[in-house]
């Protein structure tokens, strides 16, 4: 039997940012796949190495940041070592990338059809005119109403949720294989949350592609994705099929994070409450386990030895010395 690589396979990468008192480990020893057409989610708190895991995928790690360990292949391509050059062929045409806070990516001087239309003649050689009516097309699959006038809009023309959707269209203009959504609705409101989710969701099942979509929210998650990496500390500490990782999660750190959700039902996704204590300082990472100061499961093995992501069952994974009972019967 012939196995096809996965679309993405990011392996034991770690990025360090050195700084003049020192070196912050932001990502250590991440690895994680996402497959063709496949919904992943990464999830964790602030601060636990989301963003910079998907700027180092995307190519825009830049110092003093560095890629100090790993690698990154995407349909079995080696991108770690790519030159900037090489890198600008896969961003935007193999994978794009969608950010929090649209205002930042947009140009306000620029309609955001001129934008979308330079976007597409960068990476095709299409007319201006043929790109123009393809911005159009792309405002209208992300269901903006009244494409043909909006493209012709200033960004500060348009609703917090429009902008977002002319992010997506700008992020689709190319085909990507591949969409990285980084926390992308997280500056807008329950409801307009939901359409952009909803609608993420109707476009990768057109379009076929994958997408890996980045939130502190593990109740997004549950909705959205096949399968779910959390992250702590700059580490992926359990991975697992979506409803697999709600009904049994084994890692102490996904517990308390599911424990700190109301209930999976609920349809409004308030930020987390913060589980007591706060995550470990990057830049004086311990031997142990990066959660024991925080785990009710601690022992002296855990404040001294580091434990690995293992794959503990098909398709679970969890890095834990101790980790809590599973639920169901095996
Ligand atoms: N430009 C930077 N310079 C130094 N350290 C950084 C920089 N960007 C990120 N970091 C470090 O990386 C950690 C993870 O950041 P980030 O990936 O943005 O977290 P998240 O997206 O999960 O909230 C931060 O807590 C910080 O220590
Ligand atoms: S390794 Fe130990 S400290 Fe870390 S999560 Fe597991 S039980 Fe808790
Ligand atoms: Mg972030």
């Amino acid at each position: 039997m012939t196995t096809t690589p996965p679309l993405l396979e990011v392996e034991n990468l770690r990025v360090v940012f050195d700084g003049v008192l020192g070196s912050v480990t932001a990502v250590n020893d991440v690895s994680l796949s996402v497959d063709r057409g496949q919904t992943i989610a990464v999830v964790g708190e602030s601060g636990s190495g989301k963003s910079v895991t998907a700027r180092t995928i995307m190519g825009l790690s830049t110092p003093p940041g560095r890629i100090a360990e790993g690698s990154i292949r995407l349909a079995g391509r080696e991108l770690v070592g790519l030159t900037d050059r090489q890198w600008r062929g896969v961003r935007g045409s193999q994978i794009a990338m969608v950010f929090q806070d649209p205002m930042r990516s947009l140009n306000p001087t620029m309609k955001v059809g001129t934008q979308i239309e330079e976007a597409i003649r960068l990476h095709t050689d299409l007319s201006k005119k043929q790109a123009r009516a393809r911005a159009v097309e792309l405002l209208d699959a992300v269901r903006i109403a009244a494409p043909r006038r909006r493209v012709d809009e200033y960004p500060h023309q348009l609703s917090g949720g429009m902008r977002q959707r002319v992010m997506i269209a700008l992020a689709l203009s190319c085909g990507p294989e591949l969409l990285i959504a980084d926390e992308p609705t997280t500056a807008l409101d329950v409801t307009t949350q939901q359409q952009i989710l909803d609608l993420m969701g109707e476009l990768q099942a057109d379009m076929g592609m994958a997408v890996m979509l980045i939130t502190h929210d593990i109740g997004i998650a549950a909705s959205y994705t096949d399968t779910v990496f959390v992250m702590y500390a700059g580490q992926v500490v359990e991975s697992a099929p979506t409803r697999r990782l709600f009904t049994d999660p084994r890692m102490p750190y996904t517990r308390a994070l599911l424990d700190s959700i109301p209930s999976l039902d609920s349809p409004a996704h308030e930020p987390l409450p913060a589980i007591e204590g706060s995550p470990p300082d990057l830049a004086e990472l311990s031997a142990g386990c990066s959660f024991s100061a925080r785990c009710p499961r601690a022992t002296q093995t855990c404040l001294t030895q580091r434990p690995a992501l293992i794959e503990h069952e098909a398709g679970r994974a969890w890095a834990c010395w101790h980790p809590v009972e599973s639920k169901e019967a095996s």
